[in-house]
């Protein structure tokens, strides 16, 4: 039976669209016909409409195109965008999806719906039916119509593949200029060469790749770009633990300036810890006390740097709601404008520098 009904419903639509269909007075169509979500950066529905003189079965006059969607190879089509004579170019659209709708009304030349998707979801896929209607060349009313399957299919292993060898020489970069990065627990930096000058200038090409991936991450059109990173997440963060009201990734390895730490945290659309609350400050630290890693010192999202002792959050600028300072912290003066939370503090809160020799690690929320 579950074989049976799709097709059946396969023959349904064809009939339908033979039945209604007048030889290409009206046509719909997508591009693709078949999308993989998540992988796919744009998806176009056009449905057009262009006046045939000859033909007796269709308006003479078009007075309205409407789009509809059937899911799922159900047959109740919604409807999901309109046009009529009396909003011109105004396409009436029915829907909470974020999609682009243009369109026209023109009685001379080609009129059209046009519904323009950047990386369609999955629910996207469906059968899309154009209607028009209007007067025929006698004054009846006429409706035709014609159908599109716009189909989904998961990204299979080539395309993943296709995407991922794309930029993976760029990855390959990233990942190695952030592991030259490490520093060690005294706080020496340690590199495969033992050359200062060349990790020096290796960090800030890492500056520049993490730049780079921000920047693919923010073109909406980049979808892969989240598998990407999802995929390289692995490499750049050791572990995880859920909270009732965020999520915190510590990184894999240490940063000496808080900016490129912030900067991991912000390419996964996250910030450096911001402690709001008694609850979420003994959750983060009874986290960060099971830790059977040689990891001391973490980044929190605040600073001080533009006035002394007024703290604010780093993502937003916004007063500190929480402290618990270490004895003796914070410490006073333009060195120790950054927060921590140190293990020999019992990880509590202290004042240090922004920018250090000793290995800090990121450990970042998103909510
Ligand atoms: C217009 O309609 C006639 C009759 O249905 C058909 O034979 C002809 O191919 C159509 N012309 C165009 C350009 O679609
Ligand atoms: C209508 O179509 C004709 C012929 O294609 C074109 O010349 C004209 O600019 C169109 N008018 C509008 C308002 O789009
Ligand atoms: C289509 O069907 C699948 C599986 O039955 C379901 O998860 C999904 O929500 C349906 N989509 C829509 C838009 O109804
Ligand atoms: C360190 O690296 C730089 C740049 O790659 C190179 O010019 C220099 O000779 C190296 N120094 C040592 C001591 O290896
Ligand atoms: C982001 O999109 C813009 C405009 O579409 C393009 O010029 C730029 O090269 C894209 N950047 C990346 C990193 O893909
Ligand atoms: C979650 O948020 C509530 C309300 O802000 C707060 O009282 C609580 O301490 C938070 N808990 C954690 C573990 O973050």
């Amino acid at each position: 039976m579950d074989h049976l009904y799709p097709k059946a419903m396969g023959h349904l639509v064809m009939l339908a669209a033979v039945f209604h269909y007048s030889e290409s007075t009206l046509s719909v169509s997508a591009n693709p016909e078949i999308f993989n979500p998540g992988l796919t950066t744009k998806l176009t529905v056009k449905c057009n409409y262009v006046k045939n003189d000859t033909s007796t079965s269709s308006p003479s006059a078009l007075v309205s195109l409407f789009l509809s969607r059937a899911n799922n190879g159900s047959s109740d089509y919604e409807e999901f965008a309109s046009l009529n004579v009396f909003l011109g170019q105004q396409v009436n659209l029915i829907t909470q999806e974020n999609v682009k709708a243009s369109g026209a009304i023109n009685s001379t030349g080609e009129s059209f719906i046009a519904l323009t998707w950047d990386s369609p979801a999955e629910d996207v896929a469906g059968s899309y039916k154009c209607t028009a209607q209007g007067p025929d060349h006698v004054g009846h009313s006429v409706v035709i119509e014609s159908t599109v399957d716009v189909k989904s299919s998961a990204p299979g292993n080539k395309d993943l593949l296709s995407q991922i060898q794309q930029l993976d020489s760029h990855l390959k970069q990233v990942e190695a200029t952030i592991n030259l990065m490490k520093t060690d627990f005294a706080g020496q930096l340690v590199q495969v060469s033992k050359n200062d000058t060349h990790v020096l200038a290796l960090n800030d090409q890492t500056a520049q790749d993490i730049n780079t991936l921000k920047q693919a991450n923010a073109n909406s059109s980049s979808a892969n770009m989240k598998l990407l990173l999802e995929a390289f997440r692995s490499s750049v963060f050791s572990r995880e633990f859920n909270g009732p009201n965020a999520t915190y990734w510590l990184s894999k390895n240490s940063y000496t300036d808080v900016r490129d730490a912030e900067n991991l945290c912000k390419l996964y659309k996250g910030y450096l810890v911001e402690i709001n609350s008694d609850g979420e400050y003994a959750a983060v630290r009874e986290f960060l006390n099971r830790l059977d890693t040689e990891i001391y010192y973490v980044y929190v999202g605040a600073t001080d740097e533009r006035a002394e002792n007024q703290w604010v959050y780093r993502s937003d600028g916004t007063p500190v709601q929480f402290t618990d300072w270490a004895i003796n912290q914070p410490r006073p003066g333009p060195d120790y404008n950054c927060m921590f939370m140190e293990e020999s503090l019992g990880w509590r809160m202290s004042a240090y520098r922004c920018t250090s020799l000793t290995p800090i690690y990121a450990l970042c929320e998103l909510s």
